[in-house]
């Protein structure tokens, strides 16, 4: 039982290294060499240089936004007359968020009162003939008020309470507030990257009060102004201001920030991007597209009566996405990456291997030599060793018996290693006809050299040895 341990003991202090087999194929050597390189080019190429593979990412980013418009514009309708709009009239809401709307268009329905009116006859629930369809305290379906029991002949429909007189007026065909296309939007983009520590602002310090009082952005010729012109924004989508500003629309105003941080941080600035969300290009039923909402201002008159100014508005709803990453050395990341491309290698080792050892056409031979059938070895080495101790090897310590199995396992060697092997062309013999022809002329092993110095598994394919093992026998 100790001397089990002792031998396991010793054997986990043995060092166990590969044997290689050296095929001389140019065929093969040549695929795996290019596929090496194509791992080597993918690795350096793509993974490091285009994917920055030694970079620890981060793609939380933490930003907030400021936005501000400026701009005024007149409008004059039969209904309300003459009217000046300013940002805080057309931005909705006014307090400068992430998510705004521009007011571009709008039917207005001035001076309505509490009190009973017909319902507005596009309100189907609302059509009538008699007053038994218009139930009495029922409200109407998608109307306007509570129905009062009446049916007005006049108009055909229901007598409500209501807000009156309901809403008429029709959307005009050319947007309200024209001069809404000069507008400016101010955005203001703080943003942080928590894992970095680190932090910045889509206004660059270097840029003065006179210039962003000035500039308007352009990509080419002022990308780091943060002043947009409105007309522009729906431009760069591919829409035109007449398209979104009668019906309303959708904006979605992106900010990109992919900093690469090992570089400087100057080099870390927005990018924009404009697309249009409710993409109504193919939809040109009215029904889908276009954005509106409905408001109203509340007055009192000098009676103290309450009467109120609906709107109903037409706009531009812009929608500001930050987003981003960041990136910076890490060494644990260039590790996986590294050992990712080499694991890569053992791929392109096994499909060599697959292909020299079956689907060649020399494969057979290159099968034998690779591959030793072990059973039948072991126990001619069995028989040897036992050979060994009837001649009084009777030692009972097992560092002694691993000396002995060496030493056997050592002989041939000398054999194998003075083999030439620069005769490729020779027909391959089956080691049958190696046992046979005792000469020189037996020797098909060219195209296969060892490099290591583990005797046994040479012996299965070594004629040499074949011819030694009836020795034992
Ligand atoms: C917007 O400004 C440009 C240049 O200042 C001007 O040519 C254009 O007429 C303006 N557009 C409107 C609708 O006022």
């Amino acid at each position: 039982m100790a001397q089990t341990w002792g031998n396991f003991l010793f054997s986990l202090l043995d060092y166990k290294t590969e044997k290689f087999v050296i095929a001389k194929n140019k065929k093969v050597g040549v695929l795996f060499r290019l596929f090496q390189l194509g791992v080597i080019g993918y690795l350096i190429g793509w993974v490091f240089l285009w994917k920055k593979g030694y970079q620890e990412t981060e793609e939380v980013i933490q930003s907030s936004v400021i936005t501000k418009l400026k701009g005024v514009d007149f409008t004059n309708s039969s209904q309300s007359g003459l009217q000046l709009w300013g940002a805080e009239d057309y931005v909705i809401p006014p307090q400068g968020d992430r998510v705004f709307f521009i007011v571009t268009n709008y039917v207005v329905t001035p001076n309505q009162k509490l009190g009973y009116c017909p319902e507005s006859p596009k309100v189907p629930d609302g059509l009538c003939t008699y007053d038994n369809e218009c139930v009495e305290g029922e409200s109407v379906i998608a109307g306007h008020g509570v129905k009062t029991g009446r049916c007005i002949n006049d108009t055909g429909t229901c007598e409500i309470h209501a807000w009156c007189p309901v809403e008429h007026g029709q959307t005009p065909s050319e947007p309200m507030l024209a001069k809404a296309e000069n507008f400016t939007i101010y955005v203001k983009n703080f943003i942080k990257f928590p894992k970095f520590a680190f932090s910045k602002l889509n206004v660059l310090p270097t840029i003065n009060s006179t210039y962003l009082k000035m500039c308007r952005y352009d990509k080419d010729h002022h990308p780091y102004c943060p002043i947009f012109l409105v007309g522009d924004v729906i431009n760069w989508t591919g829409y035109s201001f007449q398209d979104l500003a009668t019906k309303g629309g959708s904006i979605g105003f992106g900010i990109e920030w992919n900093c690469d941080l090992d570089k400087d941080e100057s080099q870390c600035n927005p990018e924009y991007s404009f697309t249009r969300l409710d993409s109504a290009k193919n939809s040109q039923n009215s029904a889908i597209s276009g954005y509106n909402f409905r408001f109203a201002r509340y007055y009192n008159d000098a009676a103290g009566q309450t009467y109120r100014n609906l709107f109903k508005v037409y706009g531009i709803h812009f929608d500001i996405l930050v987003n981003g990453k960041a990136g910076r050395f890490s060494i644990i990341p260039t590790v996986i990456s590294i050992g990712s491309g080499l694991a890569l290698m053992g791929a392109g080792v096994f499909v060599c291997d697959m292909i020299l050892l079956y689907m060649m056409s020399k494969s057979s031979f290159y099968r034998e030599t690779k591959f030793e059938a072990v059973t039948k070895k072991q126990s001619g080495k069995q028989r040897e060793r036992k050979h060994l101790r009837h001649h009084g090897h009777h030692r009972q310590d097992g560092r002694h018996k691993r000396e002995e199995k060496q030493g056997t396992e050592m002989q041939p060697l000398t054999s194998v290693s003075c083999q030439p092997n620069n005769n490729p062309e020779t027909q391959i013999q089956p080691t049958s006809s190696a046992l046979k022809t005792h000469s020189s002329e037996r020797r098909p092993q060219g195209t296969v050299s060892f490099r290591t110095q583990h005797a046994t598994e040479k012996q299965t394919i070594s004629p040499v040895s074949t011819l030694r093992t009836p020795r034992n026998q």
